[in-house]
């Protein structure tokens, strides 16, 4: 393929990745002698108008965006048969590759992930309106200076824009990583879809267990909606009941009961690093994908200081560690009831009216037969 593609100014060194549509190449900007990173799309006869214009949308979403934890864009072009744009290159593994090959990563690296990646979707909202609506491990760049950068714009809105025209029952993204207002395609994406995904992508760094694994996609779109999985900490013991409680609320089912802001996210991310509990945990009674994690009662009241519990043996993890479908795929939606997230009108039921009327006639009935 090197030998088919020629990029003016620009020498290719070797392919990095391929992926469903495009292709990186690792190459070399001559002028400048410096090492580059190309995201290539090629047109095949058969392609789609919609791929050329998510591509350029794709570009220039991510060529807006100026901040150290988002993957510069530094140009541009077109020619007869590819579309391209060229980023600065980041060496290093991705998140993903990082898990796949050294198992849960240590959960104070996993919090720096968070609490830069959280950086950069706070300007990327409060600047320019954009949700990423693809946030995930493999999108996550680990610079070897250590900085995370994130990467592939490629499903990104800008709100209040005109964006790319997509098919009204299909929601494109990674499921497994999804929230379910993105599997359901409803009109309330937000930033807080993006806290979701954060929250997932932290479950899968922290556990090394992938947000229901090995489930067929449209399966794993309605489990994001409807199902649950097991508390981080029954997965990986070594993490704190800060870090259980945080994640939980990101991955709050309801967009509501998640943060209002990246701010809350930030502080809460400095309170888990040094040992305290989260300022707002969840309820019991509020549905996030993660199981309530109940905290030893003396942690609840001081309200700081967390410490491990010890002895309790790791439970097995519900879904192994392999992935089939960790790939961003498009799911139809109309497989998932379509605009009807339970989450957000139905309330778990009240019994009490029933007690009370039961209870009554109970009292009627006893009075009956000993007083008369
Ligand atoms: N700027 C970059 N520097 C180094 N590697 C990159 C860069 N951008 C992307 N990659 C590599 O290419 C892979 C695919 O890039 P991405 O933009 O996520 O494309 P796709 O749309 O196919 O998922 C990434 O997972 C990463 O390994
Ligand atoms: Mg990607």
């Amino acid at each position: 393929m090197t030998a088919q593609i020629e990029i003016p100014g620009y020498s290719l060194v070797n392919k990095i990745a391929e992926g469903g549509m495009a292709t990186v190449w690792k190459a070399c900007q001559e002028k400048l002698d410096r090492v580059v990173a190309i995201k290539i799309l090629l047109k095949q006869a058969d392609s789609d108008q919609q791929e050329y214009e998510r591509f350029i949308y794709e570009a220039r979403a991510a060529a807006s965006l100026i901040h150290p934890n988002i993957v510069q864009v530094i140009d541009a072009g077109e020619h007869d048969d590819f579309l391209y744009y060229v980023m600065e290159y980041v060496p290093g593994p991705t998140a993903g590759d990082l898990v796949d090959s050294n198992g849960p990563l240590p959960e104070a690296q996993v919090l720096q992930i968070g609490l830069e990646v959280a950086e950069a979707l706070d300007y990327a909202w409060r600047d320019h309106h954009v949700v990423h609506c693809d946030i995930k491990p493999d999108n996550l760049l680990l610079h070897r200076n250590g900085r995370t950068k994130i990467a592939d714009l490629g499903l990104a809105q800008v709100l209040g824009s005109e964006g790319v025209a997509i098919d009204d029952d299909m929601t494109l993204g990674t499921p497994n990583y999804f929230p379910p207002e993105q599997a359901l395609v409803e009109d309330s994406l937000d930033t807080r879809s993006d806290m979701y995904a954060l929250g997932a992508t932290l479950y899968h760094l922290g556990t090394g267990t992938i947000p229901f694994a090995n489930l067929p996609p449209d399966e794993v779109a309605s489990q994001q909606v409807h199902g649950q999985i097991p508390a981080p900490k029954e997965i990986n013991p070594k993490l704190t009941y800060g870090f259980c409680a945080f994640v939980e609320r990101l991955m709050a089912k309801d967009q509501q009961h998640r943060y209002d802001s990246w701010d809350d996210v930030m502080s809460d991310i400095m309170r888990v690093r040094d040992g305290q509990v989260i300022r707002a945990p969840l309820a019991a009674k509020i549905r996030s994908t993660i199981q309530h994690t109940r905290m030893p009662t003396h942690l609840e009241k001081k309200g700081k200081v967390i410490v491990r519990k010890r002895g309790a043996p790791p439970m097995k993890p519900l879904h192994s560690q392999e992935d089939g479908h960790r790939a961003r795929v498009s799911v139809n939606a109309d497989a998932l009831s379509r605009n009807r997230n339970p989450y957000i009108k139905q309330q778990a039921p009240n019994i009490w009216p029933a007690v009370v009327l039961l209870g009554g006639i109970a009292a009627l009935l006893y009075g009956y037969t000993f007083l008369f």
